[in-house]
């Protein structure tokens, strides 16, 4: 067995990884929580559009978030979702037949790290929470550029980093529990892409940073979505906070406890995407 294989004690019954069970059902509650935000960066993709596009490809499309957002918002492109995981693609395809876009949504088993398939050229291409993942951005942006119509846009989108859902004071240890989290395992301002699209032969025609701190009522995902994230920064952290601090994310994340994040009535969801808007010239 070689390191890319999935051990059977990995996979559920239905032969889906655990691993990407658990962040297929993360990037669904991003997108059911952020989703006002979702809509705005689509418009806003919408206005800088030379043309209403006719063909839109999501490099890295998870469970399909940008995709069946772009199928919804350009009634008339078909839209080619690209990933590295059948599964993401399973879940994506029964989504775009659920919502009655099957007929405009096509999912391409790819690794973008390799030589790409054959792809129809792009009016569009938008690449979220994936550019970071891959081996060498600057050739997938090669790529990219290769695939979109002289005067197409790409919009390469990253989340600075997790939300953040706590008050500084969550009634069980020290003050800044969560600040401590993000400053231990996020030291680092987030990257900036601009020199990439450049180099790759875009011209950047925008940069923009939304900075979101949803209103209440908070959508019901909320307390699920925090949880997850929460989950996932805990499973970094052995080692790397105090052990007060570690007690008190722990009382965080105990389901029962009087200070579960199920149960709070003082989350929010403060975090900032940004969005590079590049065109081919
Ligand atoms: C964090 S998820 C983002 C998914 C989606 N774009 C979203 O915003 O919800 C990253 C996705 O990129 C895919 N991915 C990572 N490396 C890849 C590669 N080399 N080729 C194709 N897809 C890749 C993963 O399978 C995963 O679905």
């Amino acid at each position: 067995m070689n390191s890319t294989e999935t051990r059977p004690s990995d996979q559920d019954h239905s032969g889906a990884d655990v691993a990407t069970i658990a962040m297929a059902e993360l990037l669904d509650l991003d997108a059911e929580v952020l989703r006002t935000y979702l809509s705005e960066l689509v418009d806003w993709l919408g206005e800088l559009s030379d043309r209403e596009p006719d063909h839109i490809t999501d490099l890295g499309s998870g469970t399909g978030t940008g995709t069946l957002a772009l199928a919804r918002r350009f009634t008339r492109a078909d839209v080619t979702a690209v990933d590295l995981s059948p599964q993401m693609l399973h879940l994506l395809r029964s989504k775009a037949t659920a919502l009655g876009l099957s007929g405009r949504v096509r999912g391409v088993w790819a690794d973008l790290d390799q030589d790409w398939p054959r792809l129809r050229t792009s009016d569009l291409i938008w690449a979220a929470a994936s550019l970071h993942h891959v081996t060498d951005p600057g050739r997938v942006l090669a790529a990219a550029f290769d695939n979109l119509r002289p005067g197409g846009l790409l919009a390469v989108t990253e989340m600075d980093f997790f939300p953040r859902f706590l008050p500084d004071d969550i009634g069980v240890g020290r003050h800044g529990l969560e600040a401590r989290v993000h400053a231990t395992l996020n030291p680092d301002p987030p990257h900036d892409w601009s020199e990439h699209l450049t180099r790759a032969g875009f011209v950047l025609e925008a940069t923009r940073p939304f900075v979101i701190d949803l209103p209440a009522p908070l959508p019901p995902a909320t307390a699920r979505y925090a949880q997850v994230c929460l989950t996932r920064l805990r499973s970094a952290l052995d080692g790397r906070l105090p052990a007060d601090d570690l007690a008190a994310l722990a009382a965080v994340l105990d389901h029962n406890g009087a200070h579960s994040v199920l149960r709070r009535d003082d989350l929010t969801v403060r975090t900032t995407r940004t969005t590079w808007a590049a065109r081919r010239p």
